[in-house]
């Protein structure tokens, strides 16, 4: 750092464990700058090593590594190819470097391994769990990350050269039997350790070549996560549990990276357990609960001769066919697909999707408007909508809306996140919803609301106890549907055990 550098705030500083290298974080905010810098180091790398092993050991290294990680789809996990990728790498290394010590030729293996087997530059950044996106805009600017705590962040990497972002980005298509090149210069991936990627190559990305890496949430979001960071309340979590329950359809909607997926992912942990669930995604994201039946299927590009395509309107008509009781559709996008949706609501299914729209209206107004142009009288099938939010300066995400579905194909708004008491609050009390599981299971209102507070009071038991993982969420809500009433008495004595 130049000594007269603008006062430099350090915000936060931290190592990560990348593959047995380490890897220091810096993020600062210097008053020069608009947005923060998110720098990385590796300690026991000097800049003059790091250039013999780019220029020189790489090369090498190609001819004396035998091993055809092309096929393998994650050979970092494989013990047999790091070992083998150990030994070699150890003596070209001491041949170049006689003097290294057991540390560092740890630290410089696992820095050739990350390049070999994993994804070069980029790879410090996918082990950092504050990251939720990091990309790429071309060799002229820095790799760009989306931090948890601090959003946009600059980072002191910088990828020189556009044949290398190809390559990177060739690579990882390479590992998961996608093509990107000059004729297919779009790519949509999922890495088998969870992210998913998305490249695009000049001159199609005009200034650049472009990888969006988007992290994998490690630890799947439950009804509790959400509830204990405060993106929704208990009572409307409970709610959504009972429409659940009572196999209401519910749509997801909000803006990109509004948490839409996230959101889907966490209801399915209130499925019951004696259910059989498909469902369908274009890339996988999806990530269900052990103890249910799930069969998840994902679409697939053609190939090169355009053959071989399965589309996700194949596999949606496909798991009608499948008996299924609960579908899960990752994301709808066109006509065909919103119809045979539609189509499955009205022939009983519970079907739950994501579709991009800001609010209800606009859920509404997308639906039933080219290009999807669903009649309104046919969306009287669906029961709820749940609309995500995501404030992109702050990074805050709340549930914004929850729309109850009319017969007509109407909607009422029955919450909304207020934004000046950053609560979620009663815009009017639930009817058409009401009486829809009023027709299946007798219930009154009065009982519905009660069971809306019993449930509430489950879902705060387990926040206070912890129970934030899908396994325990589940074990919980899998106890609920078989004795309820043990589960309430639980519930219930714990709170009154700590007045
Ligand atoms: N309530 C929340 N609080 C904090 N982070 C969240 C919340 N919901 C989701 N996230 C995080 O936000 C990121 C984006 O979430 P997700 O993929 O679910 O969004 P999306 O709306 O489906 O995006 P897309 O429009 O790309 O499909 C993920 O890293 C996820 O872990
Ligand atoms: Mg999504």
């Amino acid at each position: 750092m130049k000594p007269d550098a603008k006062a430099e705030g350090v915000l936060e500083s931290y190592t990560l464990d990348v593959e047995g290298m380490t890897v220091e974080v810096q993020v600062t905010q210097s008053t020069s700058q608009y947005v923060p810098l998110y720098s990385i180091k590796i300690p026991g790398l000097a800049e003059g090593t790091k250039i013999i092993l780019d220029t020189q050991i790489k090369g090498e290294l190609v001819g004396e590594v035998n091993i055809d990680i092309s096929e393998m789809l994650d050979a970092r996990k494989n013990k047999y190819v790091r070992d083998a990728f150990f030994s070699k790498t150890s003596k070209v290394l001491l041949r170049h470097f006689p003097n290294l010590t057991h540390d560092n030729l740890r630290v410089l293996t696992a820095y050739l391994m990350q390049y070999t087997l994993g994804l070069g530059d980029l790879e410090p950044f996918v082990h950092d769990e504050s990251l939720e996106e990091i990309v790429v805009n071309g060799s002229h600017q820095p790799v760009w990350v989306f931090h948890k705590k601090y959003g946009w962040c600059i980072t002191n990497v910088v990828i020189k050269d556009e044949k290398l972002i190809q390559d990177c980005a060739a690579g990882i298509g390479r590992r998961v039997g996608r093509q990107i090149n000059l004729l297919n210069p779009l790519m949509d991936a999922r890495l088998s350790t969870g992210e998913r990627v998305n490249a695009t190559l000049f001159p199609i990305s005009t200034s650049g070549n472009t990888i969006t890496i988007r992290k994998f949430a490690r630890n799947p979001w439950t009804p509790s996560l959400f509830v204990k960071r405060a993106t929704i309340s208990p009572e409307v979590m409970a709610l959504l549990w009972l429409s659940i329950q009572n196999e209401m359809s519910i749509l997801v909607s909000g803006g990109t990276g509004s948490g839409k997926t996230s959101f889907l992912n966490a209801l399915s942990n209130l499925f019951p357990p004696n259910q059989r669930v498909i469902s369908i995604e274009d890339t996988r994201e999806i990530y269900l609960p052990s103890f249910l039946q799930w069969v998840p299927l994902s679409t697939r590009l053609p190939n090169p001769e355009g053959k071989g395509e399965v589309s996700m309107l194949d596999l949606m008509v496909n798991a009608l066919r499948m008996r299924p009781d609960r579908i899960i559709v990752g994301e709808v996008r066109r006509q065909r697909e919103a119809e045979i949706l539609f189509e499955a609501m009205h022939t009983g299914h519970s079907v739950y999707a994501t579709l991009h729209a800001d609010n209800a209206e606009q859920t509404i107004s997308r639906l039933t408007n080219p290009p999807i142009s669903i009649p309104q009288t046919m969306l009287g099938a669906l029961d709820l909508i749940v609309v995500q939010y995501r404030n992109r300066r702050t990074g805050i995400r709340r549930t914004f809306e929850v729309a109850e579905m009319t017969d007509a194909g109407g909607y009422n708004v029955i919450y909304r996140w207020n934004p000046r008491t950053d609560r979620i609050e009663k815009v009017q009390e639930i009817s058409a919803l009401a009486d829809r599981i009023g027709l299946y299971t007798g219930m009154t209102l009065k009982e519905v609301r009660q069971d809306i507070a019993d449930k509430s009071q489950v879902i705060s038991y387990m926040i206070r106890n912890d129970m934030l993982d899908i396994e325990s969420v589940g074990k919980i809500v899998a106890e609920y549907y078989r004795n309820p009433e043990q589960v309430l008495a639980l519930a219930s004595r714990v709170e009154g055990g700590r007045r």
